[in-house]
C-alpha cells in the first residue's frame, strides 16, 4: 500500500515544532577527541564507518550513576552510523548536501564522527542555553551522569571545532530526544549542522561592535544575505527549484535567527534554523575576532519528504524490502510494503502530581520496543470532588515484520500497567 504524499505531509507538518530549540519555553522540543574525518573528495571513507562502530557499544550509556535516564532500547540505537551509510536514504541526503557545500567556493571541513556523548557545557552552555531551559530537563534529555549526555543537536560541536581553527564546516550525527511517539517522532534522528566564519578583512567595518551596534551593521545584515542565499541554494539542490519563506525565528546561540520553509506539494514545511552566530558564543570559543553564520537540519525530515518515507521509524528498520530500494546517489520514491494489522490497547489512569509524560512513553517503549507504533491521549478529565486527574492513552502496537497475536499484546499491556503503577506512581483505572 503506498501511503498518500499529502498524508506523509501533514504528518510531517506536525513533526516541526517539538523537535526544535527554537523557543526558549517549548517543553517538548548534543570524550574522545573528535576527528577531521573527511574532506569533501572522499565522502564516505572507511575511518568514518569504524569510528561510527566503536560507539555501538551499549555499556558506555548505561551507568550506574543516579541521574542516568538511558533506557537499554535507546542505548542500542547508538553508533548504527545510518548518516555513514552510503545506500541509506539518511546517508544518501547528507552526500548531496555534502556534494553542494562542495560546489561553493569556501573549503568545508566534513566532520561526522564525533562522539554522541557529549558534555552539558558543549551541548548547552556553549551555546547559551540556560540551565533552566526545558530542553535541558532530564524529561527531555538522556543524561549519562550529571554532566554529560547524549546529544540533543549536532550545535553540541560547534564551539570544538570553532575552537580548533576550524572556519567553514559541516558536522552531522544522530541525535537523542526524549519525546512522543508516532510517526513522525523517534528518539533518535540526525542533524546536519553548517558554519561558516567570514574572512576578517571583509568584516573590518563592523571591529569592535557589540549587541545591537553590530546587529544593525552592514557587515552583520551581509552575514544574513549570504547565509540566506547559501540556504536557498541547497534547498533547490535537493527540492528543484522551489517556492521558499524566511522568518525571524528564536535560538539562544543565534542573533538575528531564522526558520526557512519551502512550499512542497501544497504546504510550507519548516526545513532549518539558522541565523548570525551569537558574538558570545565565538568568545567563549576563543574567536571573539571574527563573525559567521551557523544552521541546522533534520536529516529524517528531508528523506521524509524527498523519498515519501512515510514512518520514521523505517530508518531503523533491517528489513530488506526497505534497504532493496535505495542506491547511493539517488533519490526515489518509497514503494510501502504490506503493512501487518495493528493491535489497539487503551490504559488509564490517575496520574499523580508531576507526572511526566515522556516518562511513561520510554516505559512502553522499554517494555514493547519499535512495536509500539503510537501512543495517543484520548480522554484526560479532572474529578473535581477528588482532585485528580484522569488521563487515558490509546496505544497502536503493530510490527514492521510479523502479525502480533492479541496474547503477545496483552501480555506486554499487563507489564506496562503494573509498572506504571509501580515506578511512576499513576493509579491505574
Ligand atoms: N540546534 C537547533 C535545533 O536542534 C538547530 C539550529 C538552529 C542549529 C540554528 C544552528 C542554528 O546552528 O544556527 O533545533
Amino acid at each position: 500500500m503506498k501511503i498518500s504524499t499529502t498524508a506523509t505531509l501533514s504528518i510531517l507538518a506536525l513533526a516541526t515544532t517539538c523537535q526544535s530549540w527554537s523557543t526558549p519555553h517549548t517543553t517538548a522540543f548534543k570524550t574522545r577527541s573528535s576527528s577531521v574525518v573527511s574532506r569533501s573528495t572522499a565522502l564516505f571513507s572507511a575511518v568514518e564507518e569504524s569510528a561510527a562502530a566503536t560507539y555501538a557499544d551499549p555499556s558506555r550509556y548505561l551507568s550506574d550513576h543516579p541521574n542516568n535516564n538511558v533506557p537499554p532500547h535507546i542505548a542500542a540505537l547508538v553508533g548504527k552510523g545510518l548518516h555513514t551509510k552510503p545506500d541509506h536514504p539518511i546517508g544518501i541526503i547528507r552526500k548531496k548536501i555534502q556534494e553542494y557545500f562542495a560546489s561553493l567556493p569556501q573549503d568545508y571541513i566534513i566532520y561526522d564522527a564525533e562522539d554522541p556523548i557529549v558534555t552539558t557545557q558543549q551541548c548547552f552552555d556553549a551555546l547559551r542555553i540556560n540551565p533552566d531551559h526545558p530542553g535541558r530537563s532530564p524529561s527531555d534529555t538522556y543524561y549519562i551522569s550529571d554532566t554529560t549526555l547524549l546529544r540533543t543537536h549536532t550545535s553540541a560541536h560547534q564551539s570544538e571545532h570553532l575552537r580548533s581553527g576550524a572556519d567553514c564546516f559541516l558536522c552531522a550525527g544522530d541525535v537523542y530526544r526524549r519525546d512522543e511517539i508516532d510517526s513522525s517522532h523517534y528518539p533518535a534522528f540526525h542533524q546536519l549542522e553548517g558554519v561558516r566564519l567570514f574572512p576578517e578583512d571583509e568584516m573590518k567595518g563592523a571591529d569592535g561592535l557589540k549587541g545591537e551596534e553590530w546587529t544593525a551593521s552592514p557587515e552583520c545584515k551581509a552575514i544574513g544575505e549570504d547565509l540566506k542565499s547559501t540556504l536557498e541554494g541547497l534547498m533547490d539542490t535537493l527540492f528543484g527549484e522551489t517556492e521558499k519563506r524566511w522568518s525571524e525565528d528564536y535560538f539562544p546561540f543565534t542573533t538575528p535567527s531564522y526558520e526557512l520553509e519551502i512550499m512542497y506539494q501544497g504546504e510550507w514545511l519548516e526545513v532549518l534554523g539558522c541565523g548570525v552566530v551569537h558574538e558570545e558564543v565565538l568568545d567563549m570559543a576563543d574567536r571573539g575576532d571574527r563573525r559567521g553564520w551557523a544552521f541546522g537540519l533534520g536529516l529524517e525530515r528531508l528523506c521524509m519528504i524527498l523519498f515519501e518515507i512515510p514512518d520514521i521509524r523505517l530508518f531503523w528498520t533491517e528489513d530488506e524490502r526497505f534497504h532493496s530500494q535505495f542506491k547511493a546517489g539517488s533519490i526515489t520514491k518509497f514503494n510501502s510494503y504490506s503493512k501487518y494489522p495493528p493491535v489497539y490497547k487503551d490504559i488509564a489512569f490517575w496520574i499523580p502530581e508531576g507526572f511526566v509524560e515522556n516518562d511513561f512513553f520510554e516505559m512502553a517503549r522499554g517494555i514493547a520496543g519499535d512495536i509500539v507504533e503510537r501512543m495517543e491521549l484520548i480522554d484526560e478529565f479532572t474529578n473535581p470532588k477528588k482532585g485528580k486527574t484522569s488521563k487515558c492513552y490509546r496505544i497502536t502496537y503493530r510490527s514492521m515484520d510479523r502479525s502480533l497475536t492479541n496474547e503477545e499484546v496483552d501480555a506486554l499491556q499487563d507489564e506496562l500497567r503494573d509498572s506504571a503503577g509501580e515506578d511512576l506512581g499513576v493509579e491505574v483505572r
